[in-house]
């Protein structure tokens, strides 16, 4: 039998719900939290009834769900559209003429639709789909920057019934027409380009190259975004501008059963092919409504920015979907946090009294690389909640984001979920749960998690194993697009009616979670399991390190040795004295057993494009061996070229 993953780091700093905070909270205690959850999970089809009727349907549903593992249904017999739940119901309170989406580009260009105009934009956007012979059912392809015309391409495709997939816009020609393959999509929206790092992006042009030879796009649509010199294809292409002015504001909500696909997004991990991940409407709406509502109990005042791209599911749930079924006003940002100078975060924060901030652990340790001084520049008094989600955050990272960012004042939610997931399934409510640096907490009402060992077995406190949940939920996967074999084989074979989710983690003793890792790569040393989060944080910890990924390589005393990549912060010289004091470092913090068997520093570290470390990479080089297998998701290729070759 394989052991369970073993615990060294325990982090023992504890942060209760502000006062003030739980004074106006919608989940005011923990023991609020605590009947509802119960509630929640002894009658799940109740707790999530109860929030879908605070959406708007069309038909009512006749059965909440209909679980035939692994397939559910939920909201059977229902109908009803997501863009109308966004827009539509809004239009017949003050927040008509509130502000939807406040947008700011990266050159500077700034934009505010407020939710009668954005509605009326969708509805003539998705009015040129129709005329240009997209019909529900039809996969679109989304290739934008984030601008707000990215958002509009998706609510239209909902407003019509087209099922969007939207691909980021750092990714190649050959990773869009991979997608168009496996989505068999008819239609294409992109723009001429996008901004990023003050150059542009060809957008147009990689939708060129992926339509080569056999294809089944029949239709592109473009936004004129940089007035760069493109192609158009005659017959194929047209500007968004021009079809514009075909079409009228009028296209009613079609209505559309609760299981109508919503959307494909394609998620590779950080390993393998790309999967297209489905989502439906009526549960994934749900899901992402009612997690934005308590997770990061927004109100009406607030000014909400989640920084992640719309190419992500991040951007899917908490850009769109969840912030705008809410009635808030959704910031969106087009370009790069370090543009054109690593103070722009926090010059927009400033510049439009930003009140939520959710961004990514791999942002957080950039900045703090980056150095306080761009920080105190400016003033980030506007803030009173704060956010963090698509990796295990270090406690260092942790604390540096609560006190330079959130000036002390401001709750941390540590959110995890996954593309599969659909929205937010562990993670503190601001006004109820105490935090604990590194730890997302609790899970959502209705989410039953649990950590498991090899046997499914859930496990005593502080003892690591396999996360999973338990039963189903409403934003969860449908299946894997064309493939419920993999879907199957993937997610919910190796314990019977369990979703597995491929992450390691622990529970302590308060319950709470702590997510050590990808179970793919937990080290084996010695005998001793060890996620990789845990050397990673106490790497973090020193005050020299930005930044640290830790992987195994095989070594014939211990079975696998531990390499640590570590990236310095600004204005550290490395010197191998610098790496005893590291390896030392982990020794103390975590004992003997997680030392480092090597350091290797490392100007940057191979990363997929939405900023999660690739340690397979890493493991193939700490292991002497060149890099082989997909690294199509990786961002820098320079990166692995410097890593390869050893240089520091
Ligand atoms: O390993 C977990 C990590 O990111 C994975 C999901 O990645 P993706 O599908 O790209 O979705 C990212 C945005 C939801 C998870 O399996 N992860 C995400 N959030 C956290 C996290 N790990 C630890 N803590 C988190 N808060």
């Amino acid at each position: 039998m394989e052991k369970n993953i073993e615990s060294y780091l325990i982090e023992k700093r504890v942060f209760k719900a502000p006062r003030s905070f739980a004074r106006t909270a919608r989940i005011p205690s923990r023991a609020v939290y605590e009947r509802l959850y119960r509630e929640s999970i002894r009658q799940p089809e109740k707790f999530w009834a109860r929030e879908a009727r605070e959406l708007v349907w069309q038909a009512p549903w006749k059965r909440v769900l209909e679980w035939k593992a692994p397939f559910a249904k939920w909201f059977i017999g229902g109908r009803l559209n997501i863009s109308e739940n966004c827009l539509d119901r809004h239009l017949t309170t003050a927040r008509r003429n509130k502000a939807a989406i406040i947008w700011e580009g990266e050159p500077g260009d700034r934009r505010t639709l407020t939710y009668q105009q954005l509605h009326r934009e969708v509805c003539r956007f998705a009015n040129v789909l129709k005329r240009n012979k997209i019909r529900k059912g039809h996969r679109v392809i989304i290739y934008m920057p984030t601008i707000p015309e990215a958002a509009i391409a998706m609510l239209a495709c909902a407003r019509i019934g087209a099922v969007h997939s939207v691909v980021f816009g750092g990714f190649s020609a050959d990773s869009i027409r991979d997608r168009i393959a496996d989505s068999g999509a008819v239609a294409v929206v992109t723009a001429d380009g996008g901004y990023r790092r003050g150059a542009v992006v060809p957008l147009k042009k990689n939708v060129d190259d992926a339509l080569t030879g056999e294809t089944s796009i029949k239709r592109v649509i473009v936004f004129r975004r940089t007035a760069s010199d493109i192609h158009m294809e005659e017959g194929r292409d047209v500007w968004w501008h021009r079809e514009l002015e075909y079409v009228n504001a009028d296209c009613p909500a079609a209505p559309l059963e609760s299981e109508h696909p919503l959307y494909i997004l394609y998620t590779s991990g950080s390993t393998g092919k790309p999967k297209g991940i489905l989502h439906t409407t009526g549960g994934y709406l749900v899901g992402a409504y009612c997690t934005t509502k308590y997770v990061f109990d927004l109100r009406d005042e607030d000014v909400y920015w989640c920084t992640a791209d719309v190419g992500w599911v991040t951007g899917h749930s908490y850009v769109v979907y969840g912030p705008l079924a809410n009635g808030a006003t959704t910031l969106m940002y087009e370009g790069a946090p370090d543009w054109p100078e690593p103070d722009r975060f926090w010059r927009i924060i400033e510049d439009y009294g930003v009140s939520v901030l959710y961004t990514a652990p791999t942002a957080i340790r950039a900045f703090i690389r980056w150095g306080d001084a761009w920080v105190r520049k400016h003033d980030l008094t506007s803030l009173r909640l704060l956010g963090t989600v698509g990796e295990p955050i270090n406690p260092e990272a942790w604390m540096w984001y609560h006190e330079k960012i959130g000036g002390g004042r401001c709750p941390i939610v540590d959110t995890w979920w996954q593309t599969e997931t659909g929205a937010i399934m562990i993670s503190p409510l601001p006004g109820a749960t105490a935090t604990k640096p590194g730890s997302a907490t609790l899970p959502f009402f209705g989410i039953d998690a649990a950590v498991v060992d090899e046997q499914g077995e859930e496990v005593g406190p502080n003892v690591g194993g396999k996360l999973v949940i338990r039963r189903p939920w409403p934003s969860m996967l449908r299946t894997i697009y064309g493939d419920k074999t993999r879907y199957k084989k993937q997610y919910w074979s190796e314990f019977k009616g369990s979703y597995l989710t491929g992450d390691g983690a622990r529970r302590d003793h308060d319950g709470y979670f702590w997510i050590v890792g990808r179970i793919d790569d937990v080290l084996n040393v010695a005998g001793h399991r060890l996620g990789t989060s845990e050397i990673e944080s106490a790497l973090v910890s020193h005050k020299h390190v930005a930044e640290a990924a830790v992987v195994g390589r095989p070594d014939e005393m211990k079975g696998q040795g531990v390499v640590a990549f570590v990236t310095l912060k600004e204005n550290v010289t490395a010197s191998p004295s610098l790496k005893e004091e590291l390896r030392k470092h982990v020794s103390t913090h975590i004992g003997a057993i997680a030392k480092p068997d090597e350091v290797r520093f490392a100007e940057a570290l191979p990363k997929t494009r939405s900023g999660k470390i690739m340690r397979r990479l890493l493991k193939e080089i700490a292991s002497g061996r060149t890099v082989t297998g997909d690294t199509t998701t990786l961002e820098d290729f320079n990166v692995l070229a410097r890593l390869s070759r050893g240089e520091e």
